[in-house]
C-alpha cells in the first residue's frame, strides 16, 4: 500500500502547475526537411476514471459531476458517462434534457458521438436513461458493447469520468474495472466503509484492479477525512493486495445542496465555496497519478484499443 506520505507530497505548487498544464505533451518538429517523412503522431491517450463507492447516497454522482466540471473548467476535454443505467441522474444534476440514451446506442439507432450532450465549460455528458428496466438488466455482452463503443469515438476526450451505480453487481464492477483508475467515495457511515471494502475486494479479486483513490465526502473537518481513509486503508492493507491513496476531502456544504437544487455543479455556481475548493484540489491531483496500472490480458477496457494490456502478476501466479 502507498503510505500517507504519498498524498502529502502533492503540495500547492503541484496543484497549481497541474491546473495550468495544457495536458498536451505532443512535441512536433518545427519543420521537416525534404525527403524526411513526419513521424506518425502517437495515439492520443484518454484516461478513464470510474467514480464508485459501493453504497448509494455517499456522493458518487456529485463527485463525478464536480470532478469532471473542475477538469473542464481547467481547459481539459472531459466526457461524463452516466453508468447508473436505468436510474440515471447526471442529466438531472446538470439540468440537461436528453432525447436519447445508452439504450439507443445498444439498439443501433444512434452513435456514441450523437449521444453526447453539451454541458457548461465544454463538458460532454452521455446520459443513461432513467426508468428503463431493460437498461438496469443488461447482460455482460451488452455492458461490454457500451465500453467498446468508446474505441470507435472519432474525437476521444482527454478524460472520461464514469459515474457508477451502487452495489457490486455487473453493472458496477464491469464499468469500474474497465477504467484506468477507480475513485472510491466514502462518507462517515459504517455501511459506507463496509460497502467500499466489499467493492474493493470484488474489483481486486475478480478484475485485478490494484489501485484505488479514496475521496472522503461530507466531512466536517480534515481529521475526519483522514480517519475515514485510514480505517479503509487499514482493512484493505490487511486483507487485500491493493494500493489505496488519499485523493482528497469534500466538506459537507450547503452550497453543494443548493447547486443540486439549481441543477448545476457547485464548482461552476459557487467556485469559492468549501466543497468547490475540495473538488478543484482533487482535479489537480489527477495529473500526479502517473501511468495507469493496466493489468489483465482479457480485460475489457475503455479505449482499450490504445494500449496493450500487461499480464496481471497475481493471475499469472507471480505474487502470493
Ligand atoms: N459534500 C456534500 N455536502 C452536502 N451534501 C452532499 C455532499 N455530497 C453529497 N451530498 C448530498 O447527498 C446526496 C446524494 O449524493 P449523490 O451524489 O447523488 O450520491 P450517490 O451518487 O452516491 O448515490 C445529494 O443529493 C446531496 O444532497
Ligand atoms: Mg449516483
Amino acid at each position: 500500500m502507498t503510505t500517507l506520505a504519498m498524498d502529502q507530497a502533492w503540495g500547492l505548487s503541484n496543484l497549481f502547475s497541474a491546473f495550468h498544464s495544457s495536458g498536451n505533451d505532443d512535441v512536433r518538429p518545427l519543420s521537416a526537411g525534404a525527403g524526411h517523412s513526419l513521424p506518425a503522431a502517437p495515439p492520443r491517450r484518454c484516461r478513464a476514471i470510474a467514480v464508485a463507492g459501493g453504497k448509494g447516497g455517499v456522493g458518487k454522482s456529485t463527485v463525478a459531476v464536480n470532478l469532471g466540471m473542475s477538469l473542464a473548467m481547467a481547459g481539459r476535454e472531459v466526457a461524463l458517462l452516466d453508468a447508473d443505467l436505468g436510474l440515471a441522474n447526471l442529466d438531472v444534476l446538470l439540468g440537461l434534457q436528453p432525447s436519447r440514451h445508452i439504450g439507443h446506442l445498444l439498439d443501433g439507432s444512434c452513435s456514441l458521438g450523437e449521444l453526447m450532450l453539451p454541458a457548461p465549460h465544454g463538458l460532454k455528458v452521455i446520459p443513461a436513461g432513467s426508468g428503463a428496466r431493460r437498461l438496469a438488466q443488461l447482460d455482460t455482452r451488452e455492458h461490454a458493447a457500451v465500453i467498446r463503443a468508446f474505441d470507435e469515438l472519432p474525437d476521444p476526450p482527454e478524460f472520461l469520468i464514469v459515474d457508477t451505480a451502487a452495489g457490486v453487481a455487473d453493472n458496477v464492477v464491469m464499468f469500474a474495472a474497465a477504467a484506468d483508475d477507480v475513485v472510491l467515495v466514502v462518507c462517515d457511515e459504517p455501511a459506507s466503509l463496509t460497502d467500499a471494502y466489499a467493492l474493493t475486494k470484488v474489483l481486486s479479486r475478480d478484475f485485478c484492479v490494484r489501485r484505488f483513490h479514496v475521496v472522503a465526502n461530507m466531512v466536517r473537518h480534515a481529521g475526519e477525512a483522514r480517519q475515514l481513509y485510514e480505517k479503509l486503508a487499514r482493512v484493505c492493507d490487511r486483507f487485500l493486495d491493493v494500493a489505496l491513496d488519499f485523493m482528497g476531502a469534500v466538506p459537507y456544504d450547503e452550497h453543494l445542496r443548493q447547486a443540486i437544487r439549481r441543477q448545476g455543479a457547485v464548482v461552476d455556481l459557487w467556485p469559492a465555496s468549501r466543497s468547490a475548493r475540495g473538488f478543484k484540489q482533487m482535479a489537480g491531483a489527477v495529473d500526479t497519478w502517473g501511468e495507469p496500472l493496466r493489468t489483465g490480458r482479457d480485460r475489457i477496457a475503455f479505449f482499450g484499443g490504445q494500449v496493450a494490456m500487461a499480464p496481471d502478476p497475481v493471475r499469472e501466479g507471480g505474487v502470493r
